[in-house]
């Protein structure tokens, strides 16, 4: 079992790029499928959901190629859905990753059915997907799930009215999939307003596809009958961004991250600065400057454009060491504190009631043996390792390594005391 072993003490300085968006990537690969040719997916993320991802489209005959990306860019993903052929999923891909049920709203466009097994994901709480089928039932698909597969299948799609009784990207996204090909138009009401959602539908447009209002909370997609291949650039990954841009207030650092789009990132930036840090944008990358230590601040996570449930975790490391009493309130997963027990090791001294966290901040965290519960909360654990003093030595790191592209060397060349140990 590889661990990563952080050393604390260094101040991160100097430019790191993030990558391509994860999240829009795992939305975009299978959206590939509804079109009749070739797709040039461009600056894809190098990560294991990425190539989880790859494997689970060529067992459904989809020609998948990955190849170097321009200059920094990351690699393109030539997708040739051409020899694309039905079949129902296999179960030990599919659990791997939570977005395999894009897979549902693209089989269902494109053959009137689908079998997807129930997805995985990371442990932050039920994980639902009532939402995603209510779109589906809108449309006139027959929806149940047996020994663990959910069943669709629909004799013709016809849009219709969705109303989600909860903002939620992955039913945007799927509803959003299904109703790209259906007859007539789809509204999509309390929609998710996140940058990959308008990611995904400006793709969908260049293929073909007749999706307005994409970034707002009301989507209207009118069916169209077939999507053409395209080339479509992923936005940059804005979480990524911010768990860097943490890091370096986190040790009192000066980091440029590059290839960002600032606008992704107001509600992190706004917070940084609220803790005393000093946050510079520059087109399309971002200075941040930590000014000794953070001051306590309150976090309330909500749905894009609020602060991103998917920085909690990295944010509740920062403010573990914060001049004071921070609080911060999860909105969005009812289980995603379970890095505090680990941070807790280190000498944090954090209390959790229910969807709040109260986080006393102390002087320094201590070097400790933790788990990484899941992807952020890994991500989390690397930053309070940075600040804490001795080594921090990490487990389960595979869930880092399935949404970080590259961490130990893009953290290294930023002079994080970062190694892999297997
Ligand atoms: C996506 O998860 C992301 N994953 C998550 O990122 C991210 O945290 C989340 O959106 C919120 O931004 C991918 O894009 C692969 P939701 P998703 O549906 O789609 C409830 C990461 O770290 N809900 O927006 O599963 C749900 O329980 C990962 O990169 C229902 O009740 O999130 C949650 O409380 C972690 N019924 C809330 O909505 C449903 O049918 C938001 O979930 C669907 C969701």
């Amino acid at each position: 079992m590889s661990k990563l072993v952080v050393t604390g003490g260094s101040r991160l300085r100097g430019r790191v790029r993030a990558g391509g968006r994860k999240n829009s990537a795992v939305a975009i690969l299978p959206a590939a499928l509804l079109a009749d040719g070739l797709s040039i997916i461009e600056n894809v993320p190098v990560i294991q959901d990425v190539s989880i991802y790859c494997d689970i489209l060529r067992s459904l005959g989809v020609g998948v190629d990955l190849v170097p990306g321009n200059g920094a860019e990351g690699p393109r993903a030539i997708v040739d859905p051409s020899r694309l052929a039905w079949q129902a999923l296999p179960q030990e891909l599919i659990t791997r990753l939570r977005a395999s049920y894009y897979l549902l709203g693209v089989l269902l466009a494109k053959y009137g059915r689908a079998e997807v097994p129930f997805p995985g994901g990371c442990d932050i709480g039920s994980r639902p997907i009532d939402q995603h089928i209510k779109g589906f039932t809108a449309l006139g698909a027959r929806v149940k799930v047996e020994h663990g597969v959910v069943k669709a299948e629909a004799t013709r799609l016809v849009g219709a009215p969705v109303y989600l009784d909860v903002v939620s990207v992955g039913a945007t996204i799927n509803i959003m999939l299904a109703a790209t090909l259906a007859t007539g138009t789809t509204v999509i009401e309390n929609a998710a307003k996140e940058p990959h959602v308008v990611d995904l539908a400006n793709y969908l447009n260049a293929a073909g596809a007749k999706v307005k209002g994409a970034g707002t909370d009301i989507i209207r997609i009118t069916g169209v009958d077939r999507l053409s291949g395209v080339t479509h650039s992923l936005i940059p990954d804005e979480i990524e961004a911010a768990t860097y841009m943490i890091a370096a207030v986190a040790t009192g650092g000066d980091v440029v991250v590059e290839n960002v789009i600032p606008k992704h990132l107001e509600s992190v930036s706004a917070k940084l600065v609220e803790t005393g840090a000093t946050v510079v944008e520059n087109g399309d990358s971002i200075n941040v400057i930590g000014n000794g230590r953070p001051r306590p601040v309150t976090v309330k996570t909500l749905a894009y454009p609020g602060f991103p449930t998917d920085a909690q975790q990295q944010m509740t490391a920062l403010l573990s060491v914060a001049s004071g009493t921070s609080i911060i309130t999860e909105t969005v997963f009812e289980g995603r504190f379970k890095h505090v027990d680990e941070l807790k090791r280190m000498g944090a001294d954090v209390t959790v009631e229910g969807r709040t966290a109260t986080v006393q901040g102390v002087d320094h965290l201590t070097g400790a043996a933790v788990k990484a519960t899941d992807l952020r909360a890994g991500a989390a654990l690397i930053i309070a390792g940075l600040t804490a003093e001795g080594e921090t030595e990490i487990t389960d790191i595979e869930h880092i390594e399935r949404g970080y592209e590259r961490a130990v060397e893009k953290l290294s060349s930023i002079g994080a005391g970062l190694r892999r140990k297997d």
